[in-house]
């Protein structure tokens, strides 16, 4: 029986800049995406017939094409062979979403679990190509690692990584829809910028401290007065225990925070759970061997 098991890591947007609307309906994006030790297990294995998902503790949307199937027939319909019988079997670490990219880490890590069983042989590049079909973070979850991600999200340069330390991810008690939130940015003011340059030298330099200082996403520009509550109350309560930095994830609401102290990072943790139930504490992944 063919069947192989792979992590499928979330990511955070270290920085996230909008640059401006494209003709096809996308935005050209500029974002320093990292991704994080908390993530899914995917399972993918050959089976008789037919595509089934399978996860525990996490309802895929009804009536539509799911990611992760999505991924697959457009992974077979590159090779130019028929799609198997397909049974993909999730366990879910990441919540839905939050800004973290779980859905896309899963089609990611779908894509690799194909091609270690059917086309070992494929270049990285061709699969981050299938993933670009699923979605605009699937690529970079392909690859995974520290990236400048360009373009719609896919035009990928690696970068230093982030040096060791330790995460909280916090997601308040509300999803934001990304296509919502983008349309919220057209014609928004967005004040001061990212600086990203900025952020690429301090990763450069392997500088924490530097790397913190630079955090930031344009969408916390465009959230409403309540939204916006919760965001700041979150940042707030990460700096005030000692996080070197924290910003908003993605298109929200996971709001993470950058600790060199792991100690203080428990503690921080500690606290946010009493109020936010999905608190997470994770550290920083290097790009893997296996996505190579
Ligand atoms: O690519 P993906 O399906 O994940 O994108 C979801 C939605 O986010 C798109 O339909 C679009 O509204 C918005 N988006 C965008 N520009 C990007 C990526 C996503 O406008 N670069």
């Amino acid at each position: 029986m063919r069947t192989m098991t792979l992590e499928a890591p979330a990511k955070i947007n270290l920085t996230l800049d909008i640059l401006g609307c494209r003709t096809d309906g996308y935005h050209d994006l500029r974002m320093v995406m990292q991704s994080v030790s908390l993530g899914d297990t995917v399972t993918v294995t050959e089976t008789a017939g037919g595509f089934s998902l399978l996860a525990e503790g996490f309802t895929p949307p009804a009536g539509k094409t799911t990611l992760e199937q999505r991924a697959a027939e457009g992974f077979f319909r590159r090779l130019g062979h028929p799609m198997p019988g397909l049974e993909v079997r999730l366990i879910k670490r990441v919540p839905a979403y939050a800004g973290l990219g779980g859905g896309s880490a899963d089609a990611a890590a779908v894509l690799r679990c194909l091609r270690a069983l059917y086309a070992p042989e494929l270049p990285r590049e061709t699969l981050e190509e299938i993933g670009l079909t699923v979605g605009s973070d699937v690529p970079f979850c392909v690859r995974g690692g520290t990236c400048l991600a360009e373009g719609r999200g896919e035009v990928l340069t690696d970068l230093s990584p982030l040096p060791d330390c330790t995460l909280i991810l916090c997601k308040p008690d509300f999803d934001l829809p990304t296509p919502e939130l983008f349309a919220r940015v057209d014609g928004a003011d967005l004040g001061d910028r990212p600086d990203t340059a900025a952020l690429e030298r301090a990763l450069r330099a392997g500088d924490l401290s530097a790397a913190a200082g630079c955090l930031g996403n344009v969408f916390e520009r465009v959230l409403t007065e309540e939204e916006g509550t919760d965001i700041r109350a979150i940042k707030a309560a990460l700096l005030d225990h000692g996080a070197l930095g924290a910003a908003m994830s993605g298109s929200g609401p996971t709001v993470f925070g950058l600790f060199d102290d792991p100690s203080k990072a428990d503690r921080a943790a500690e606290v946010l759970k009493g109020r936010y139930r999905q608190t997470y504490l994770a550290v920083p992944v290097k790009r893997s061997r296996a996505a190579e």
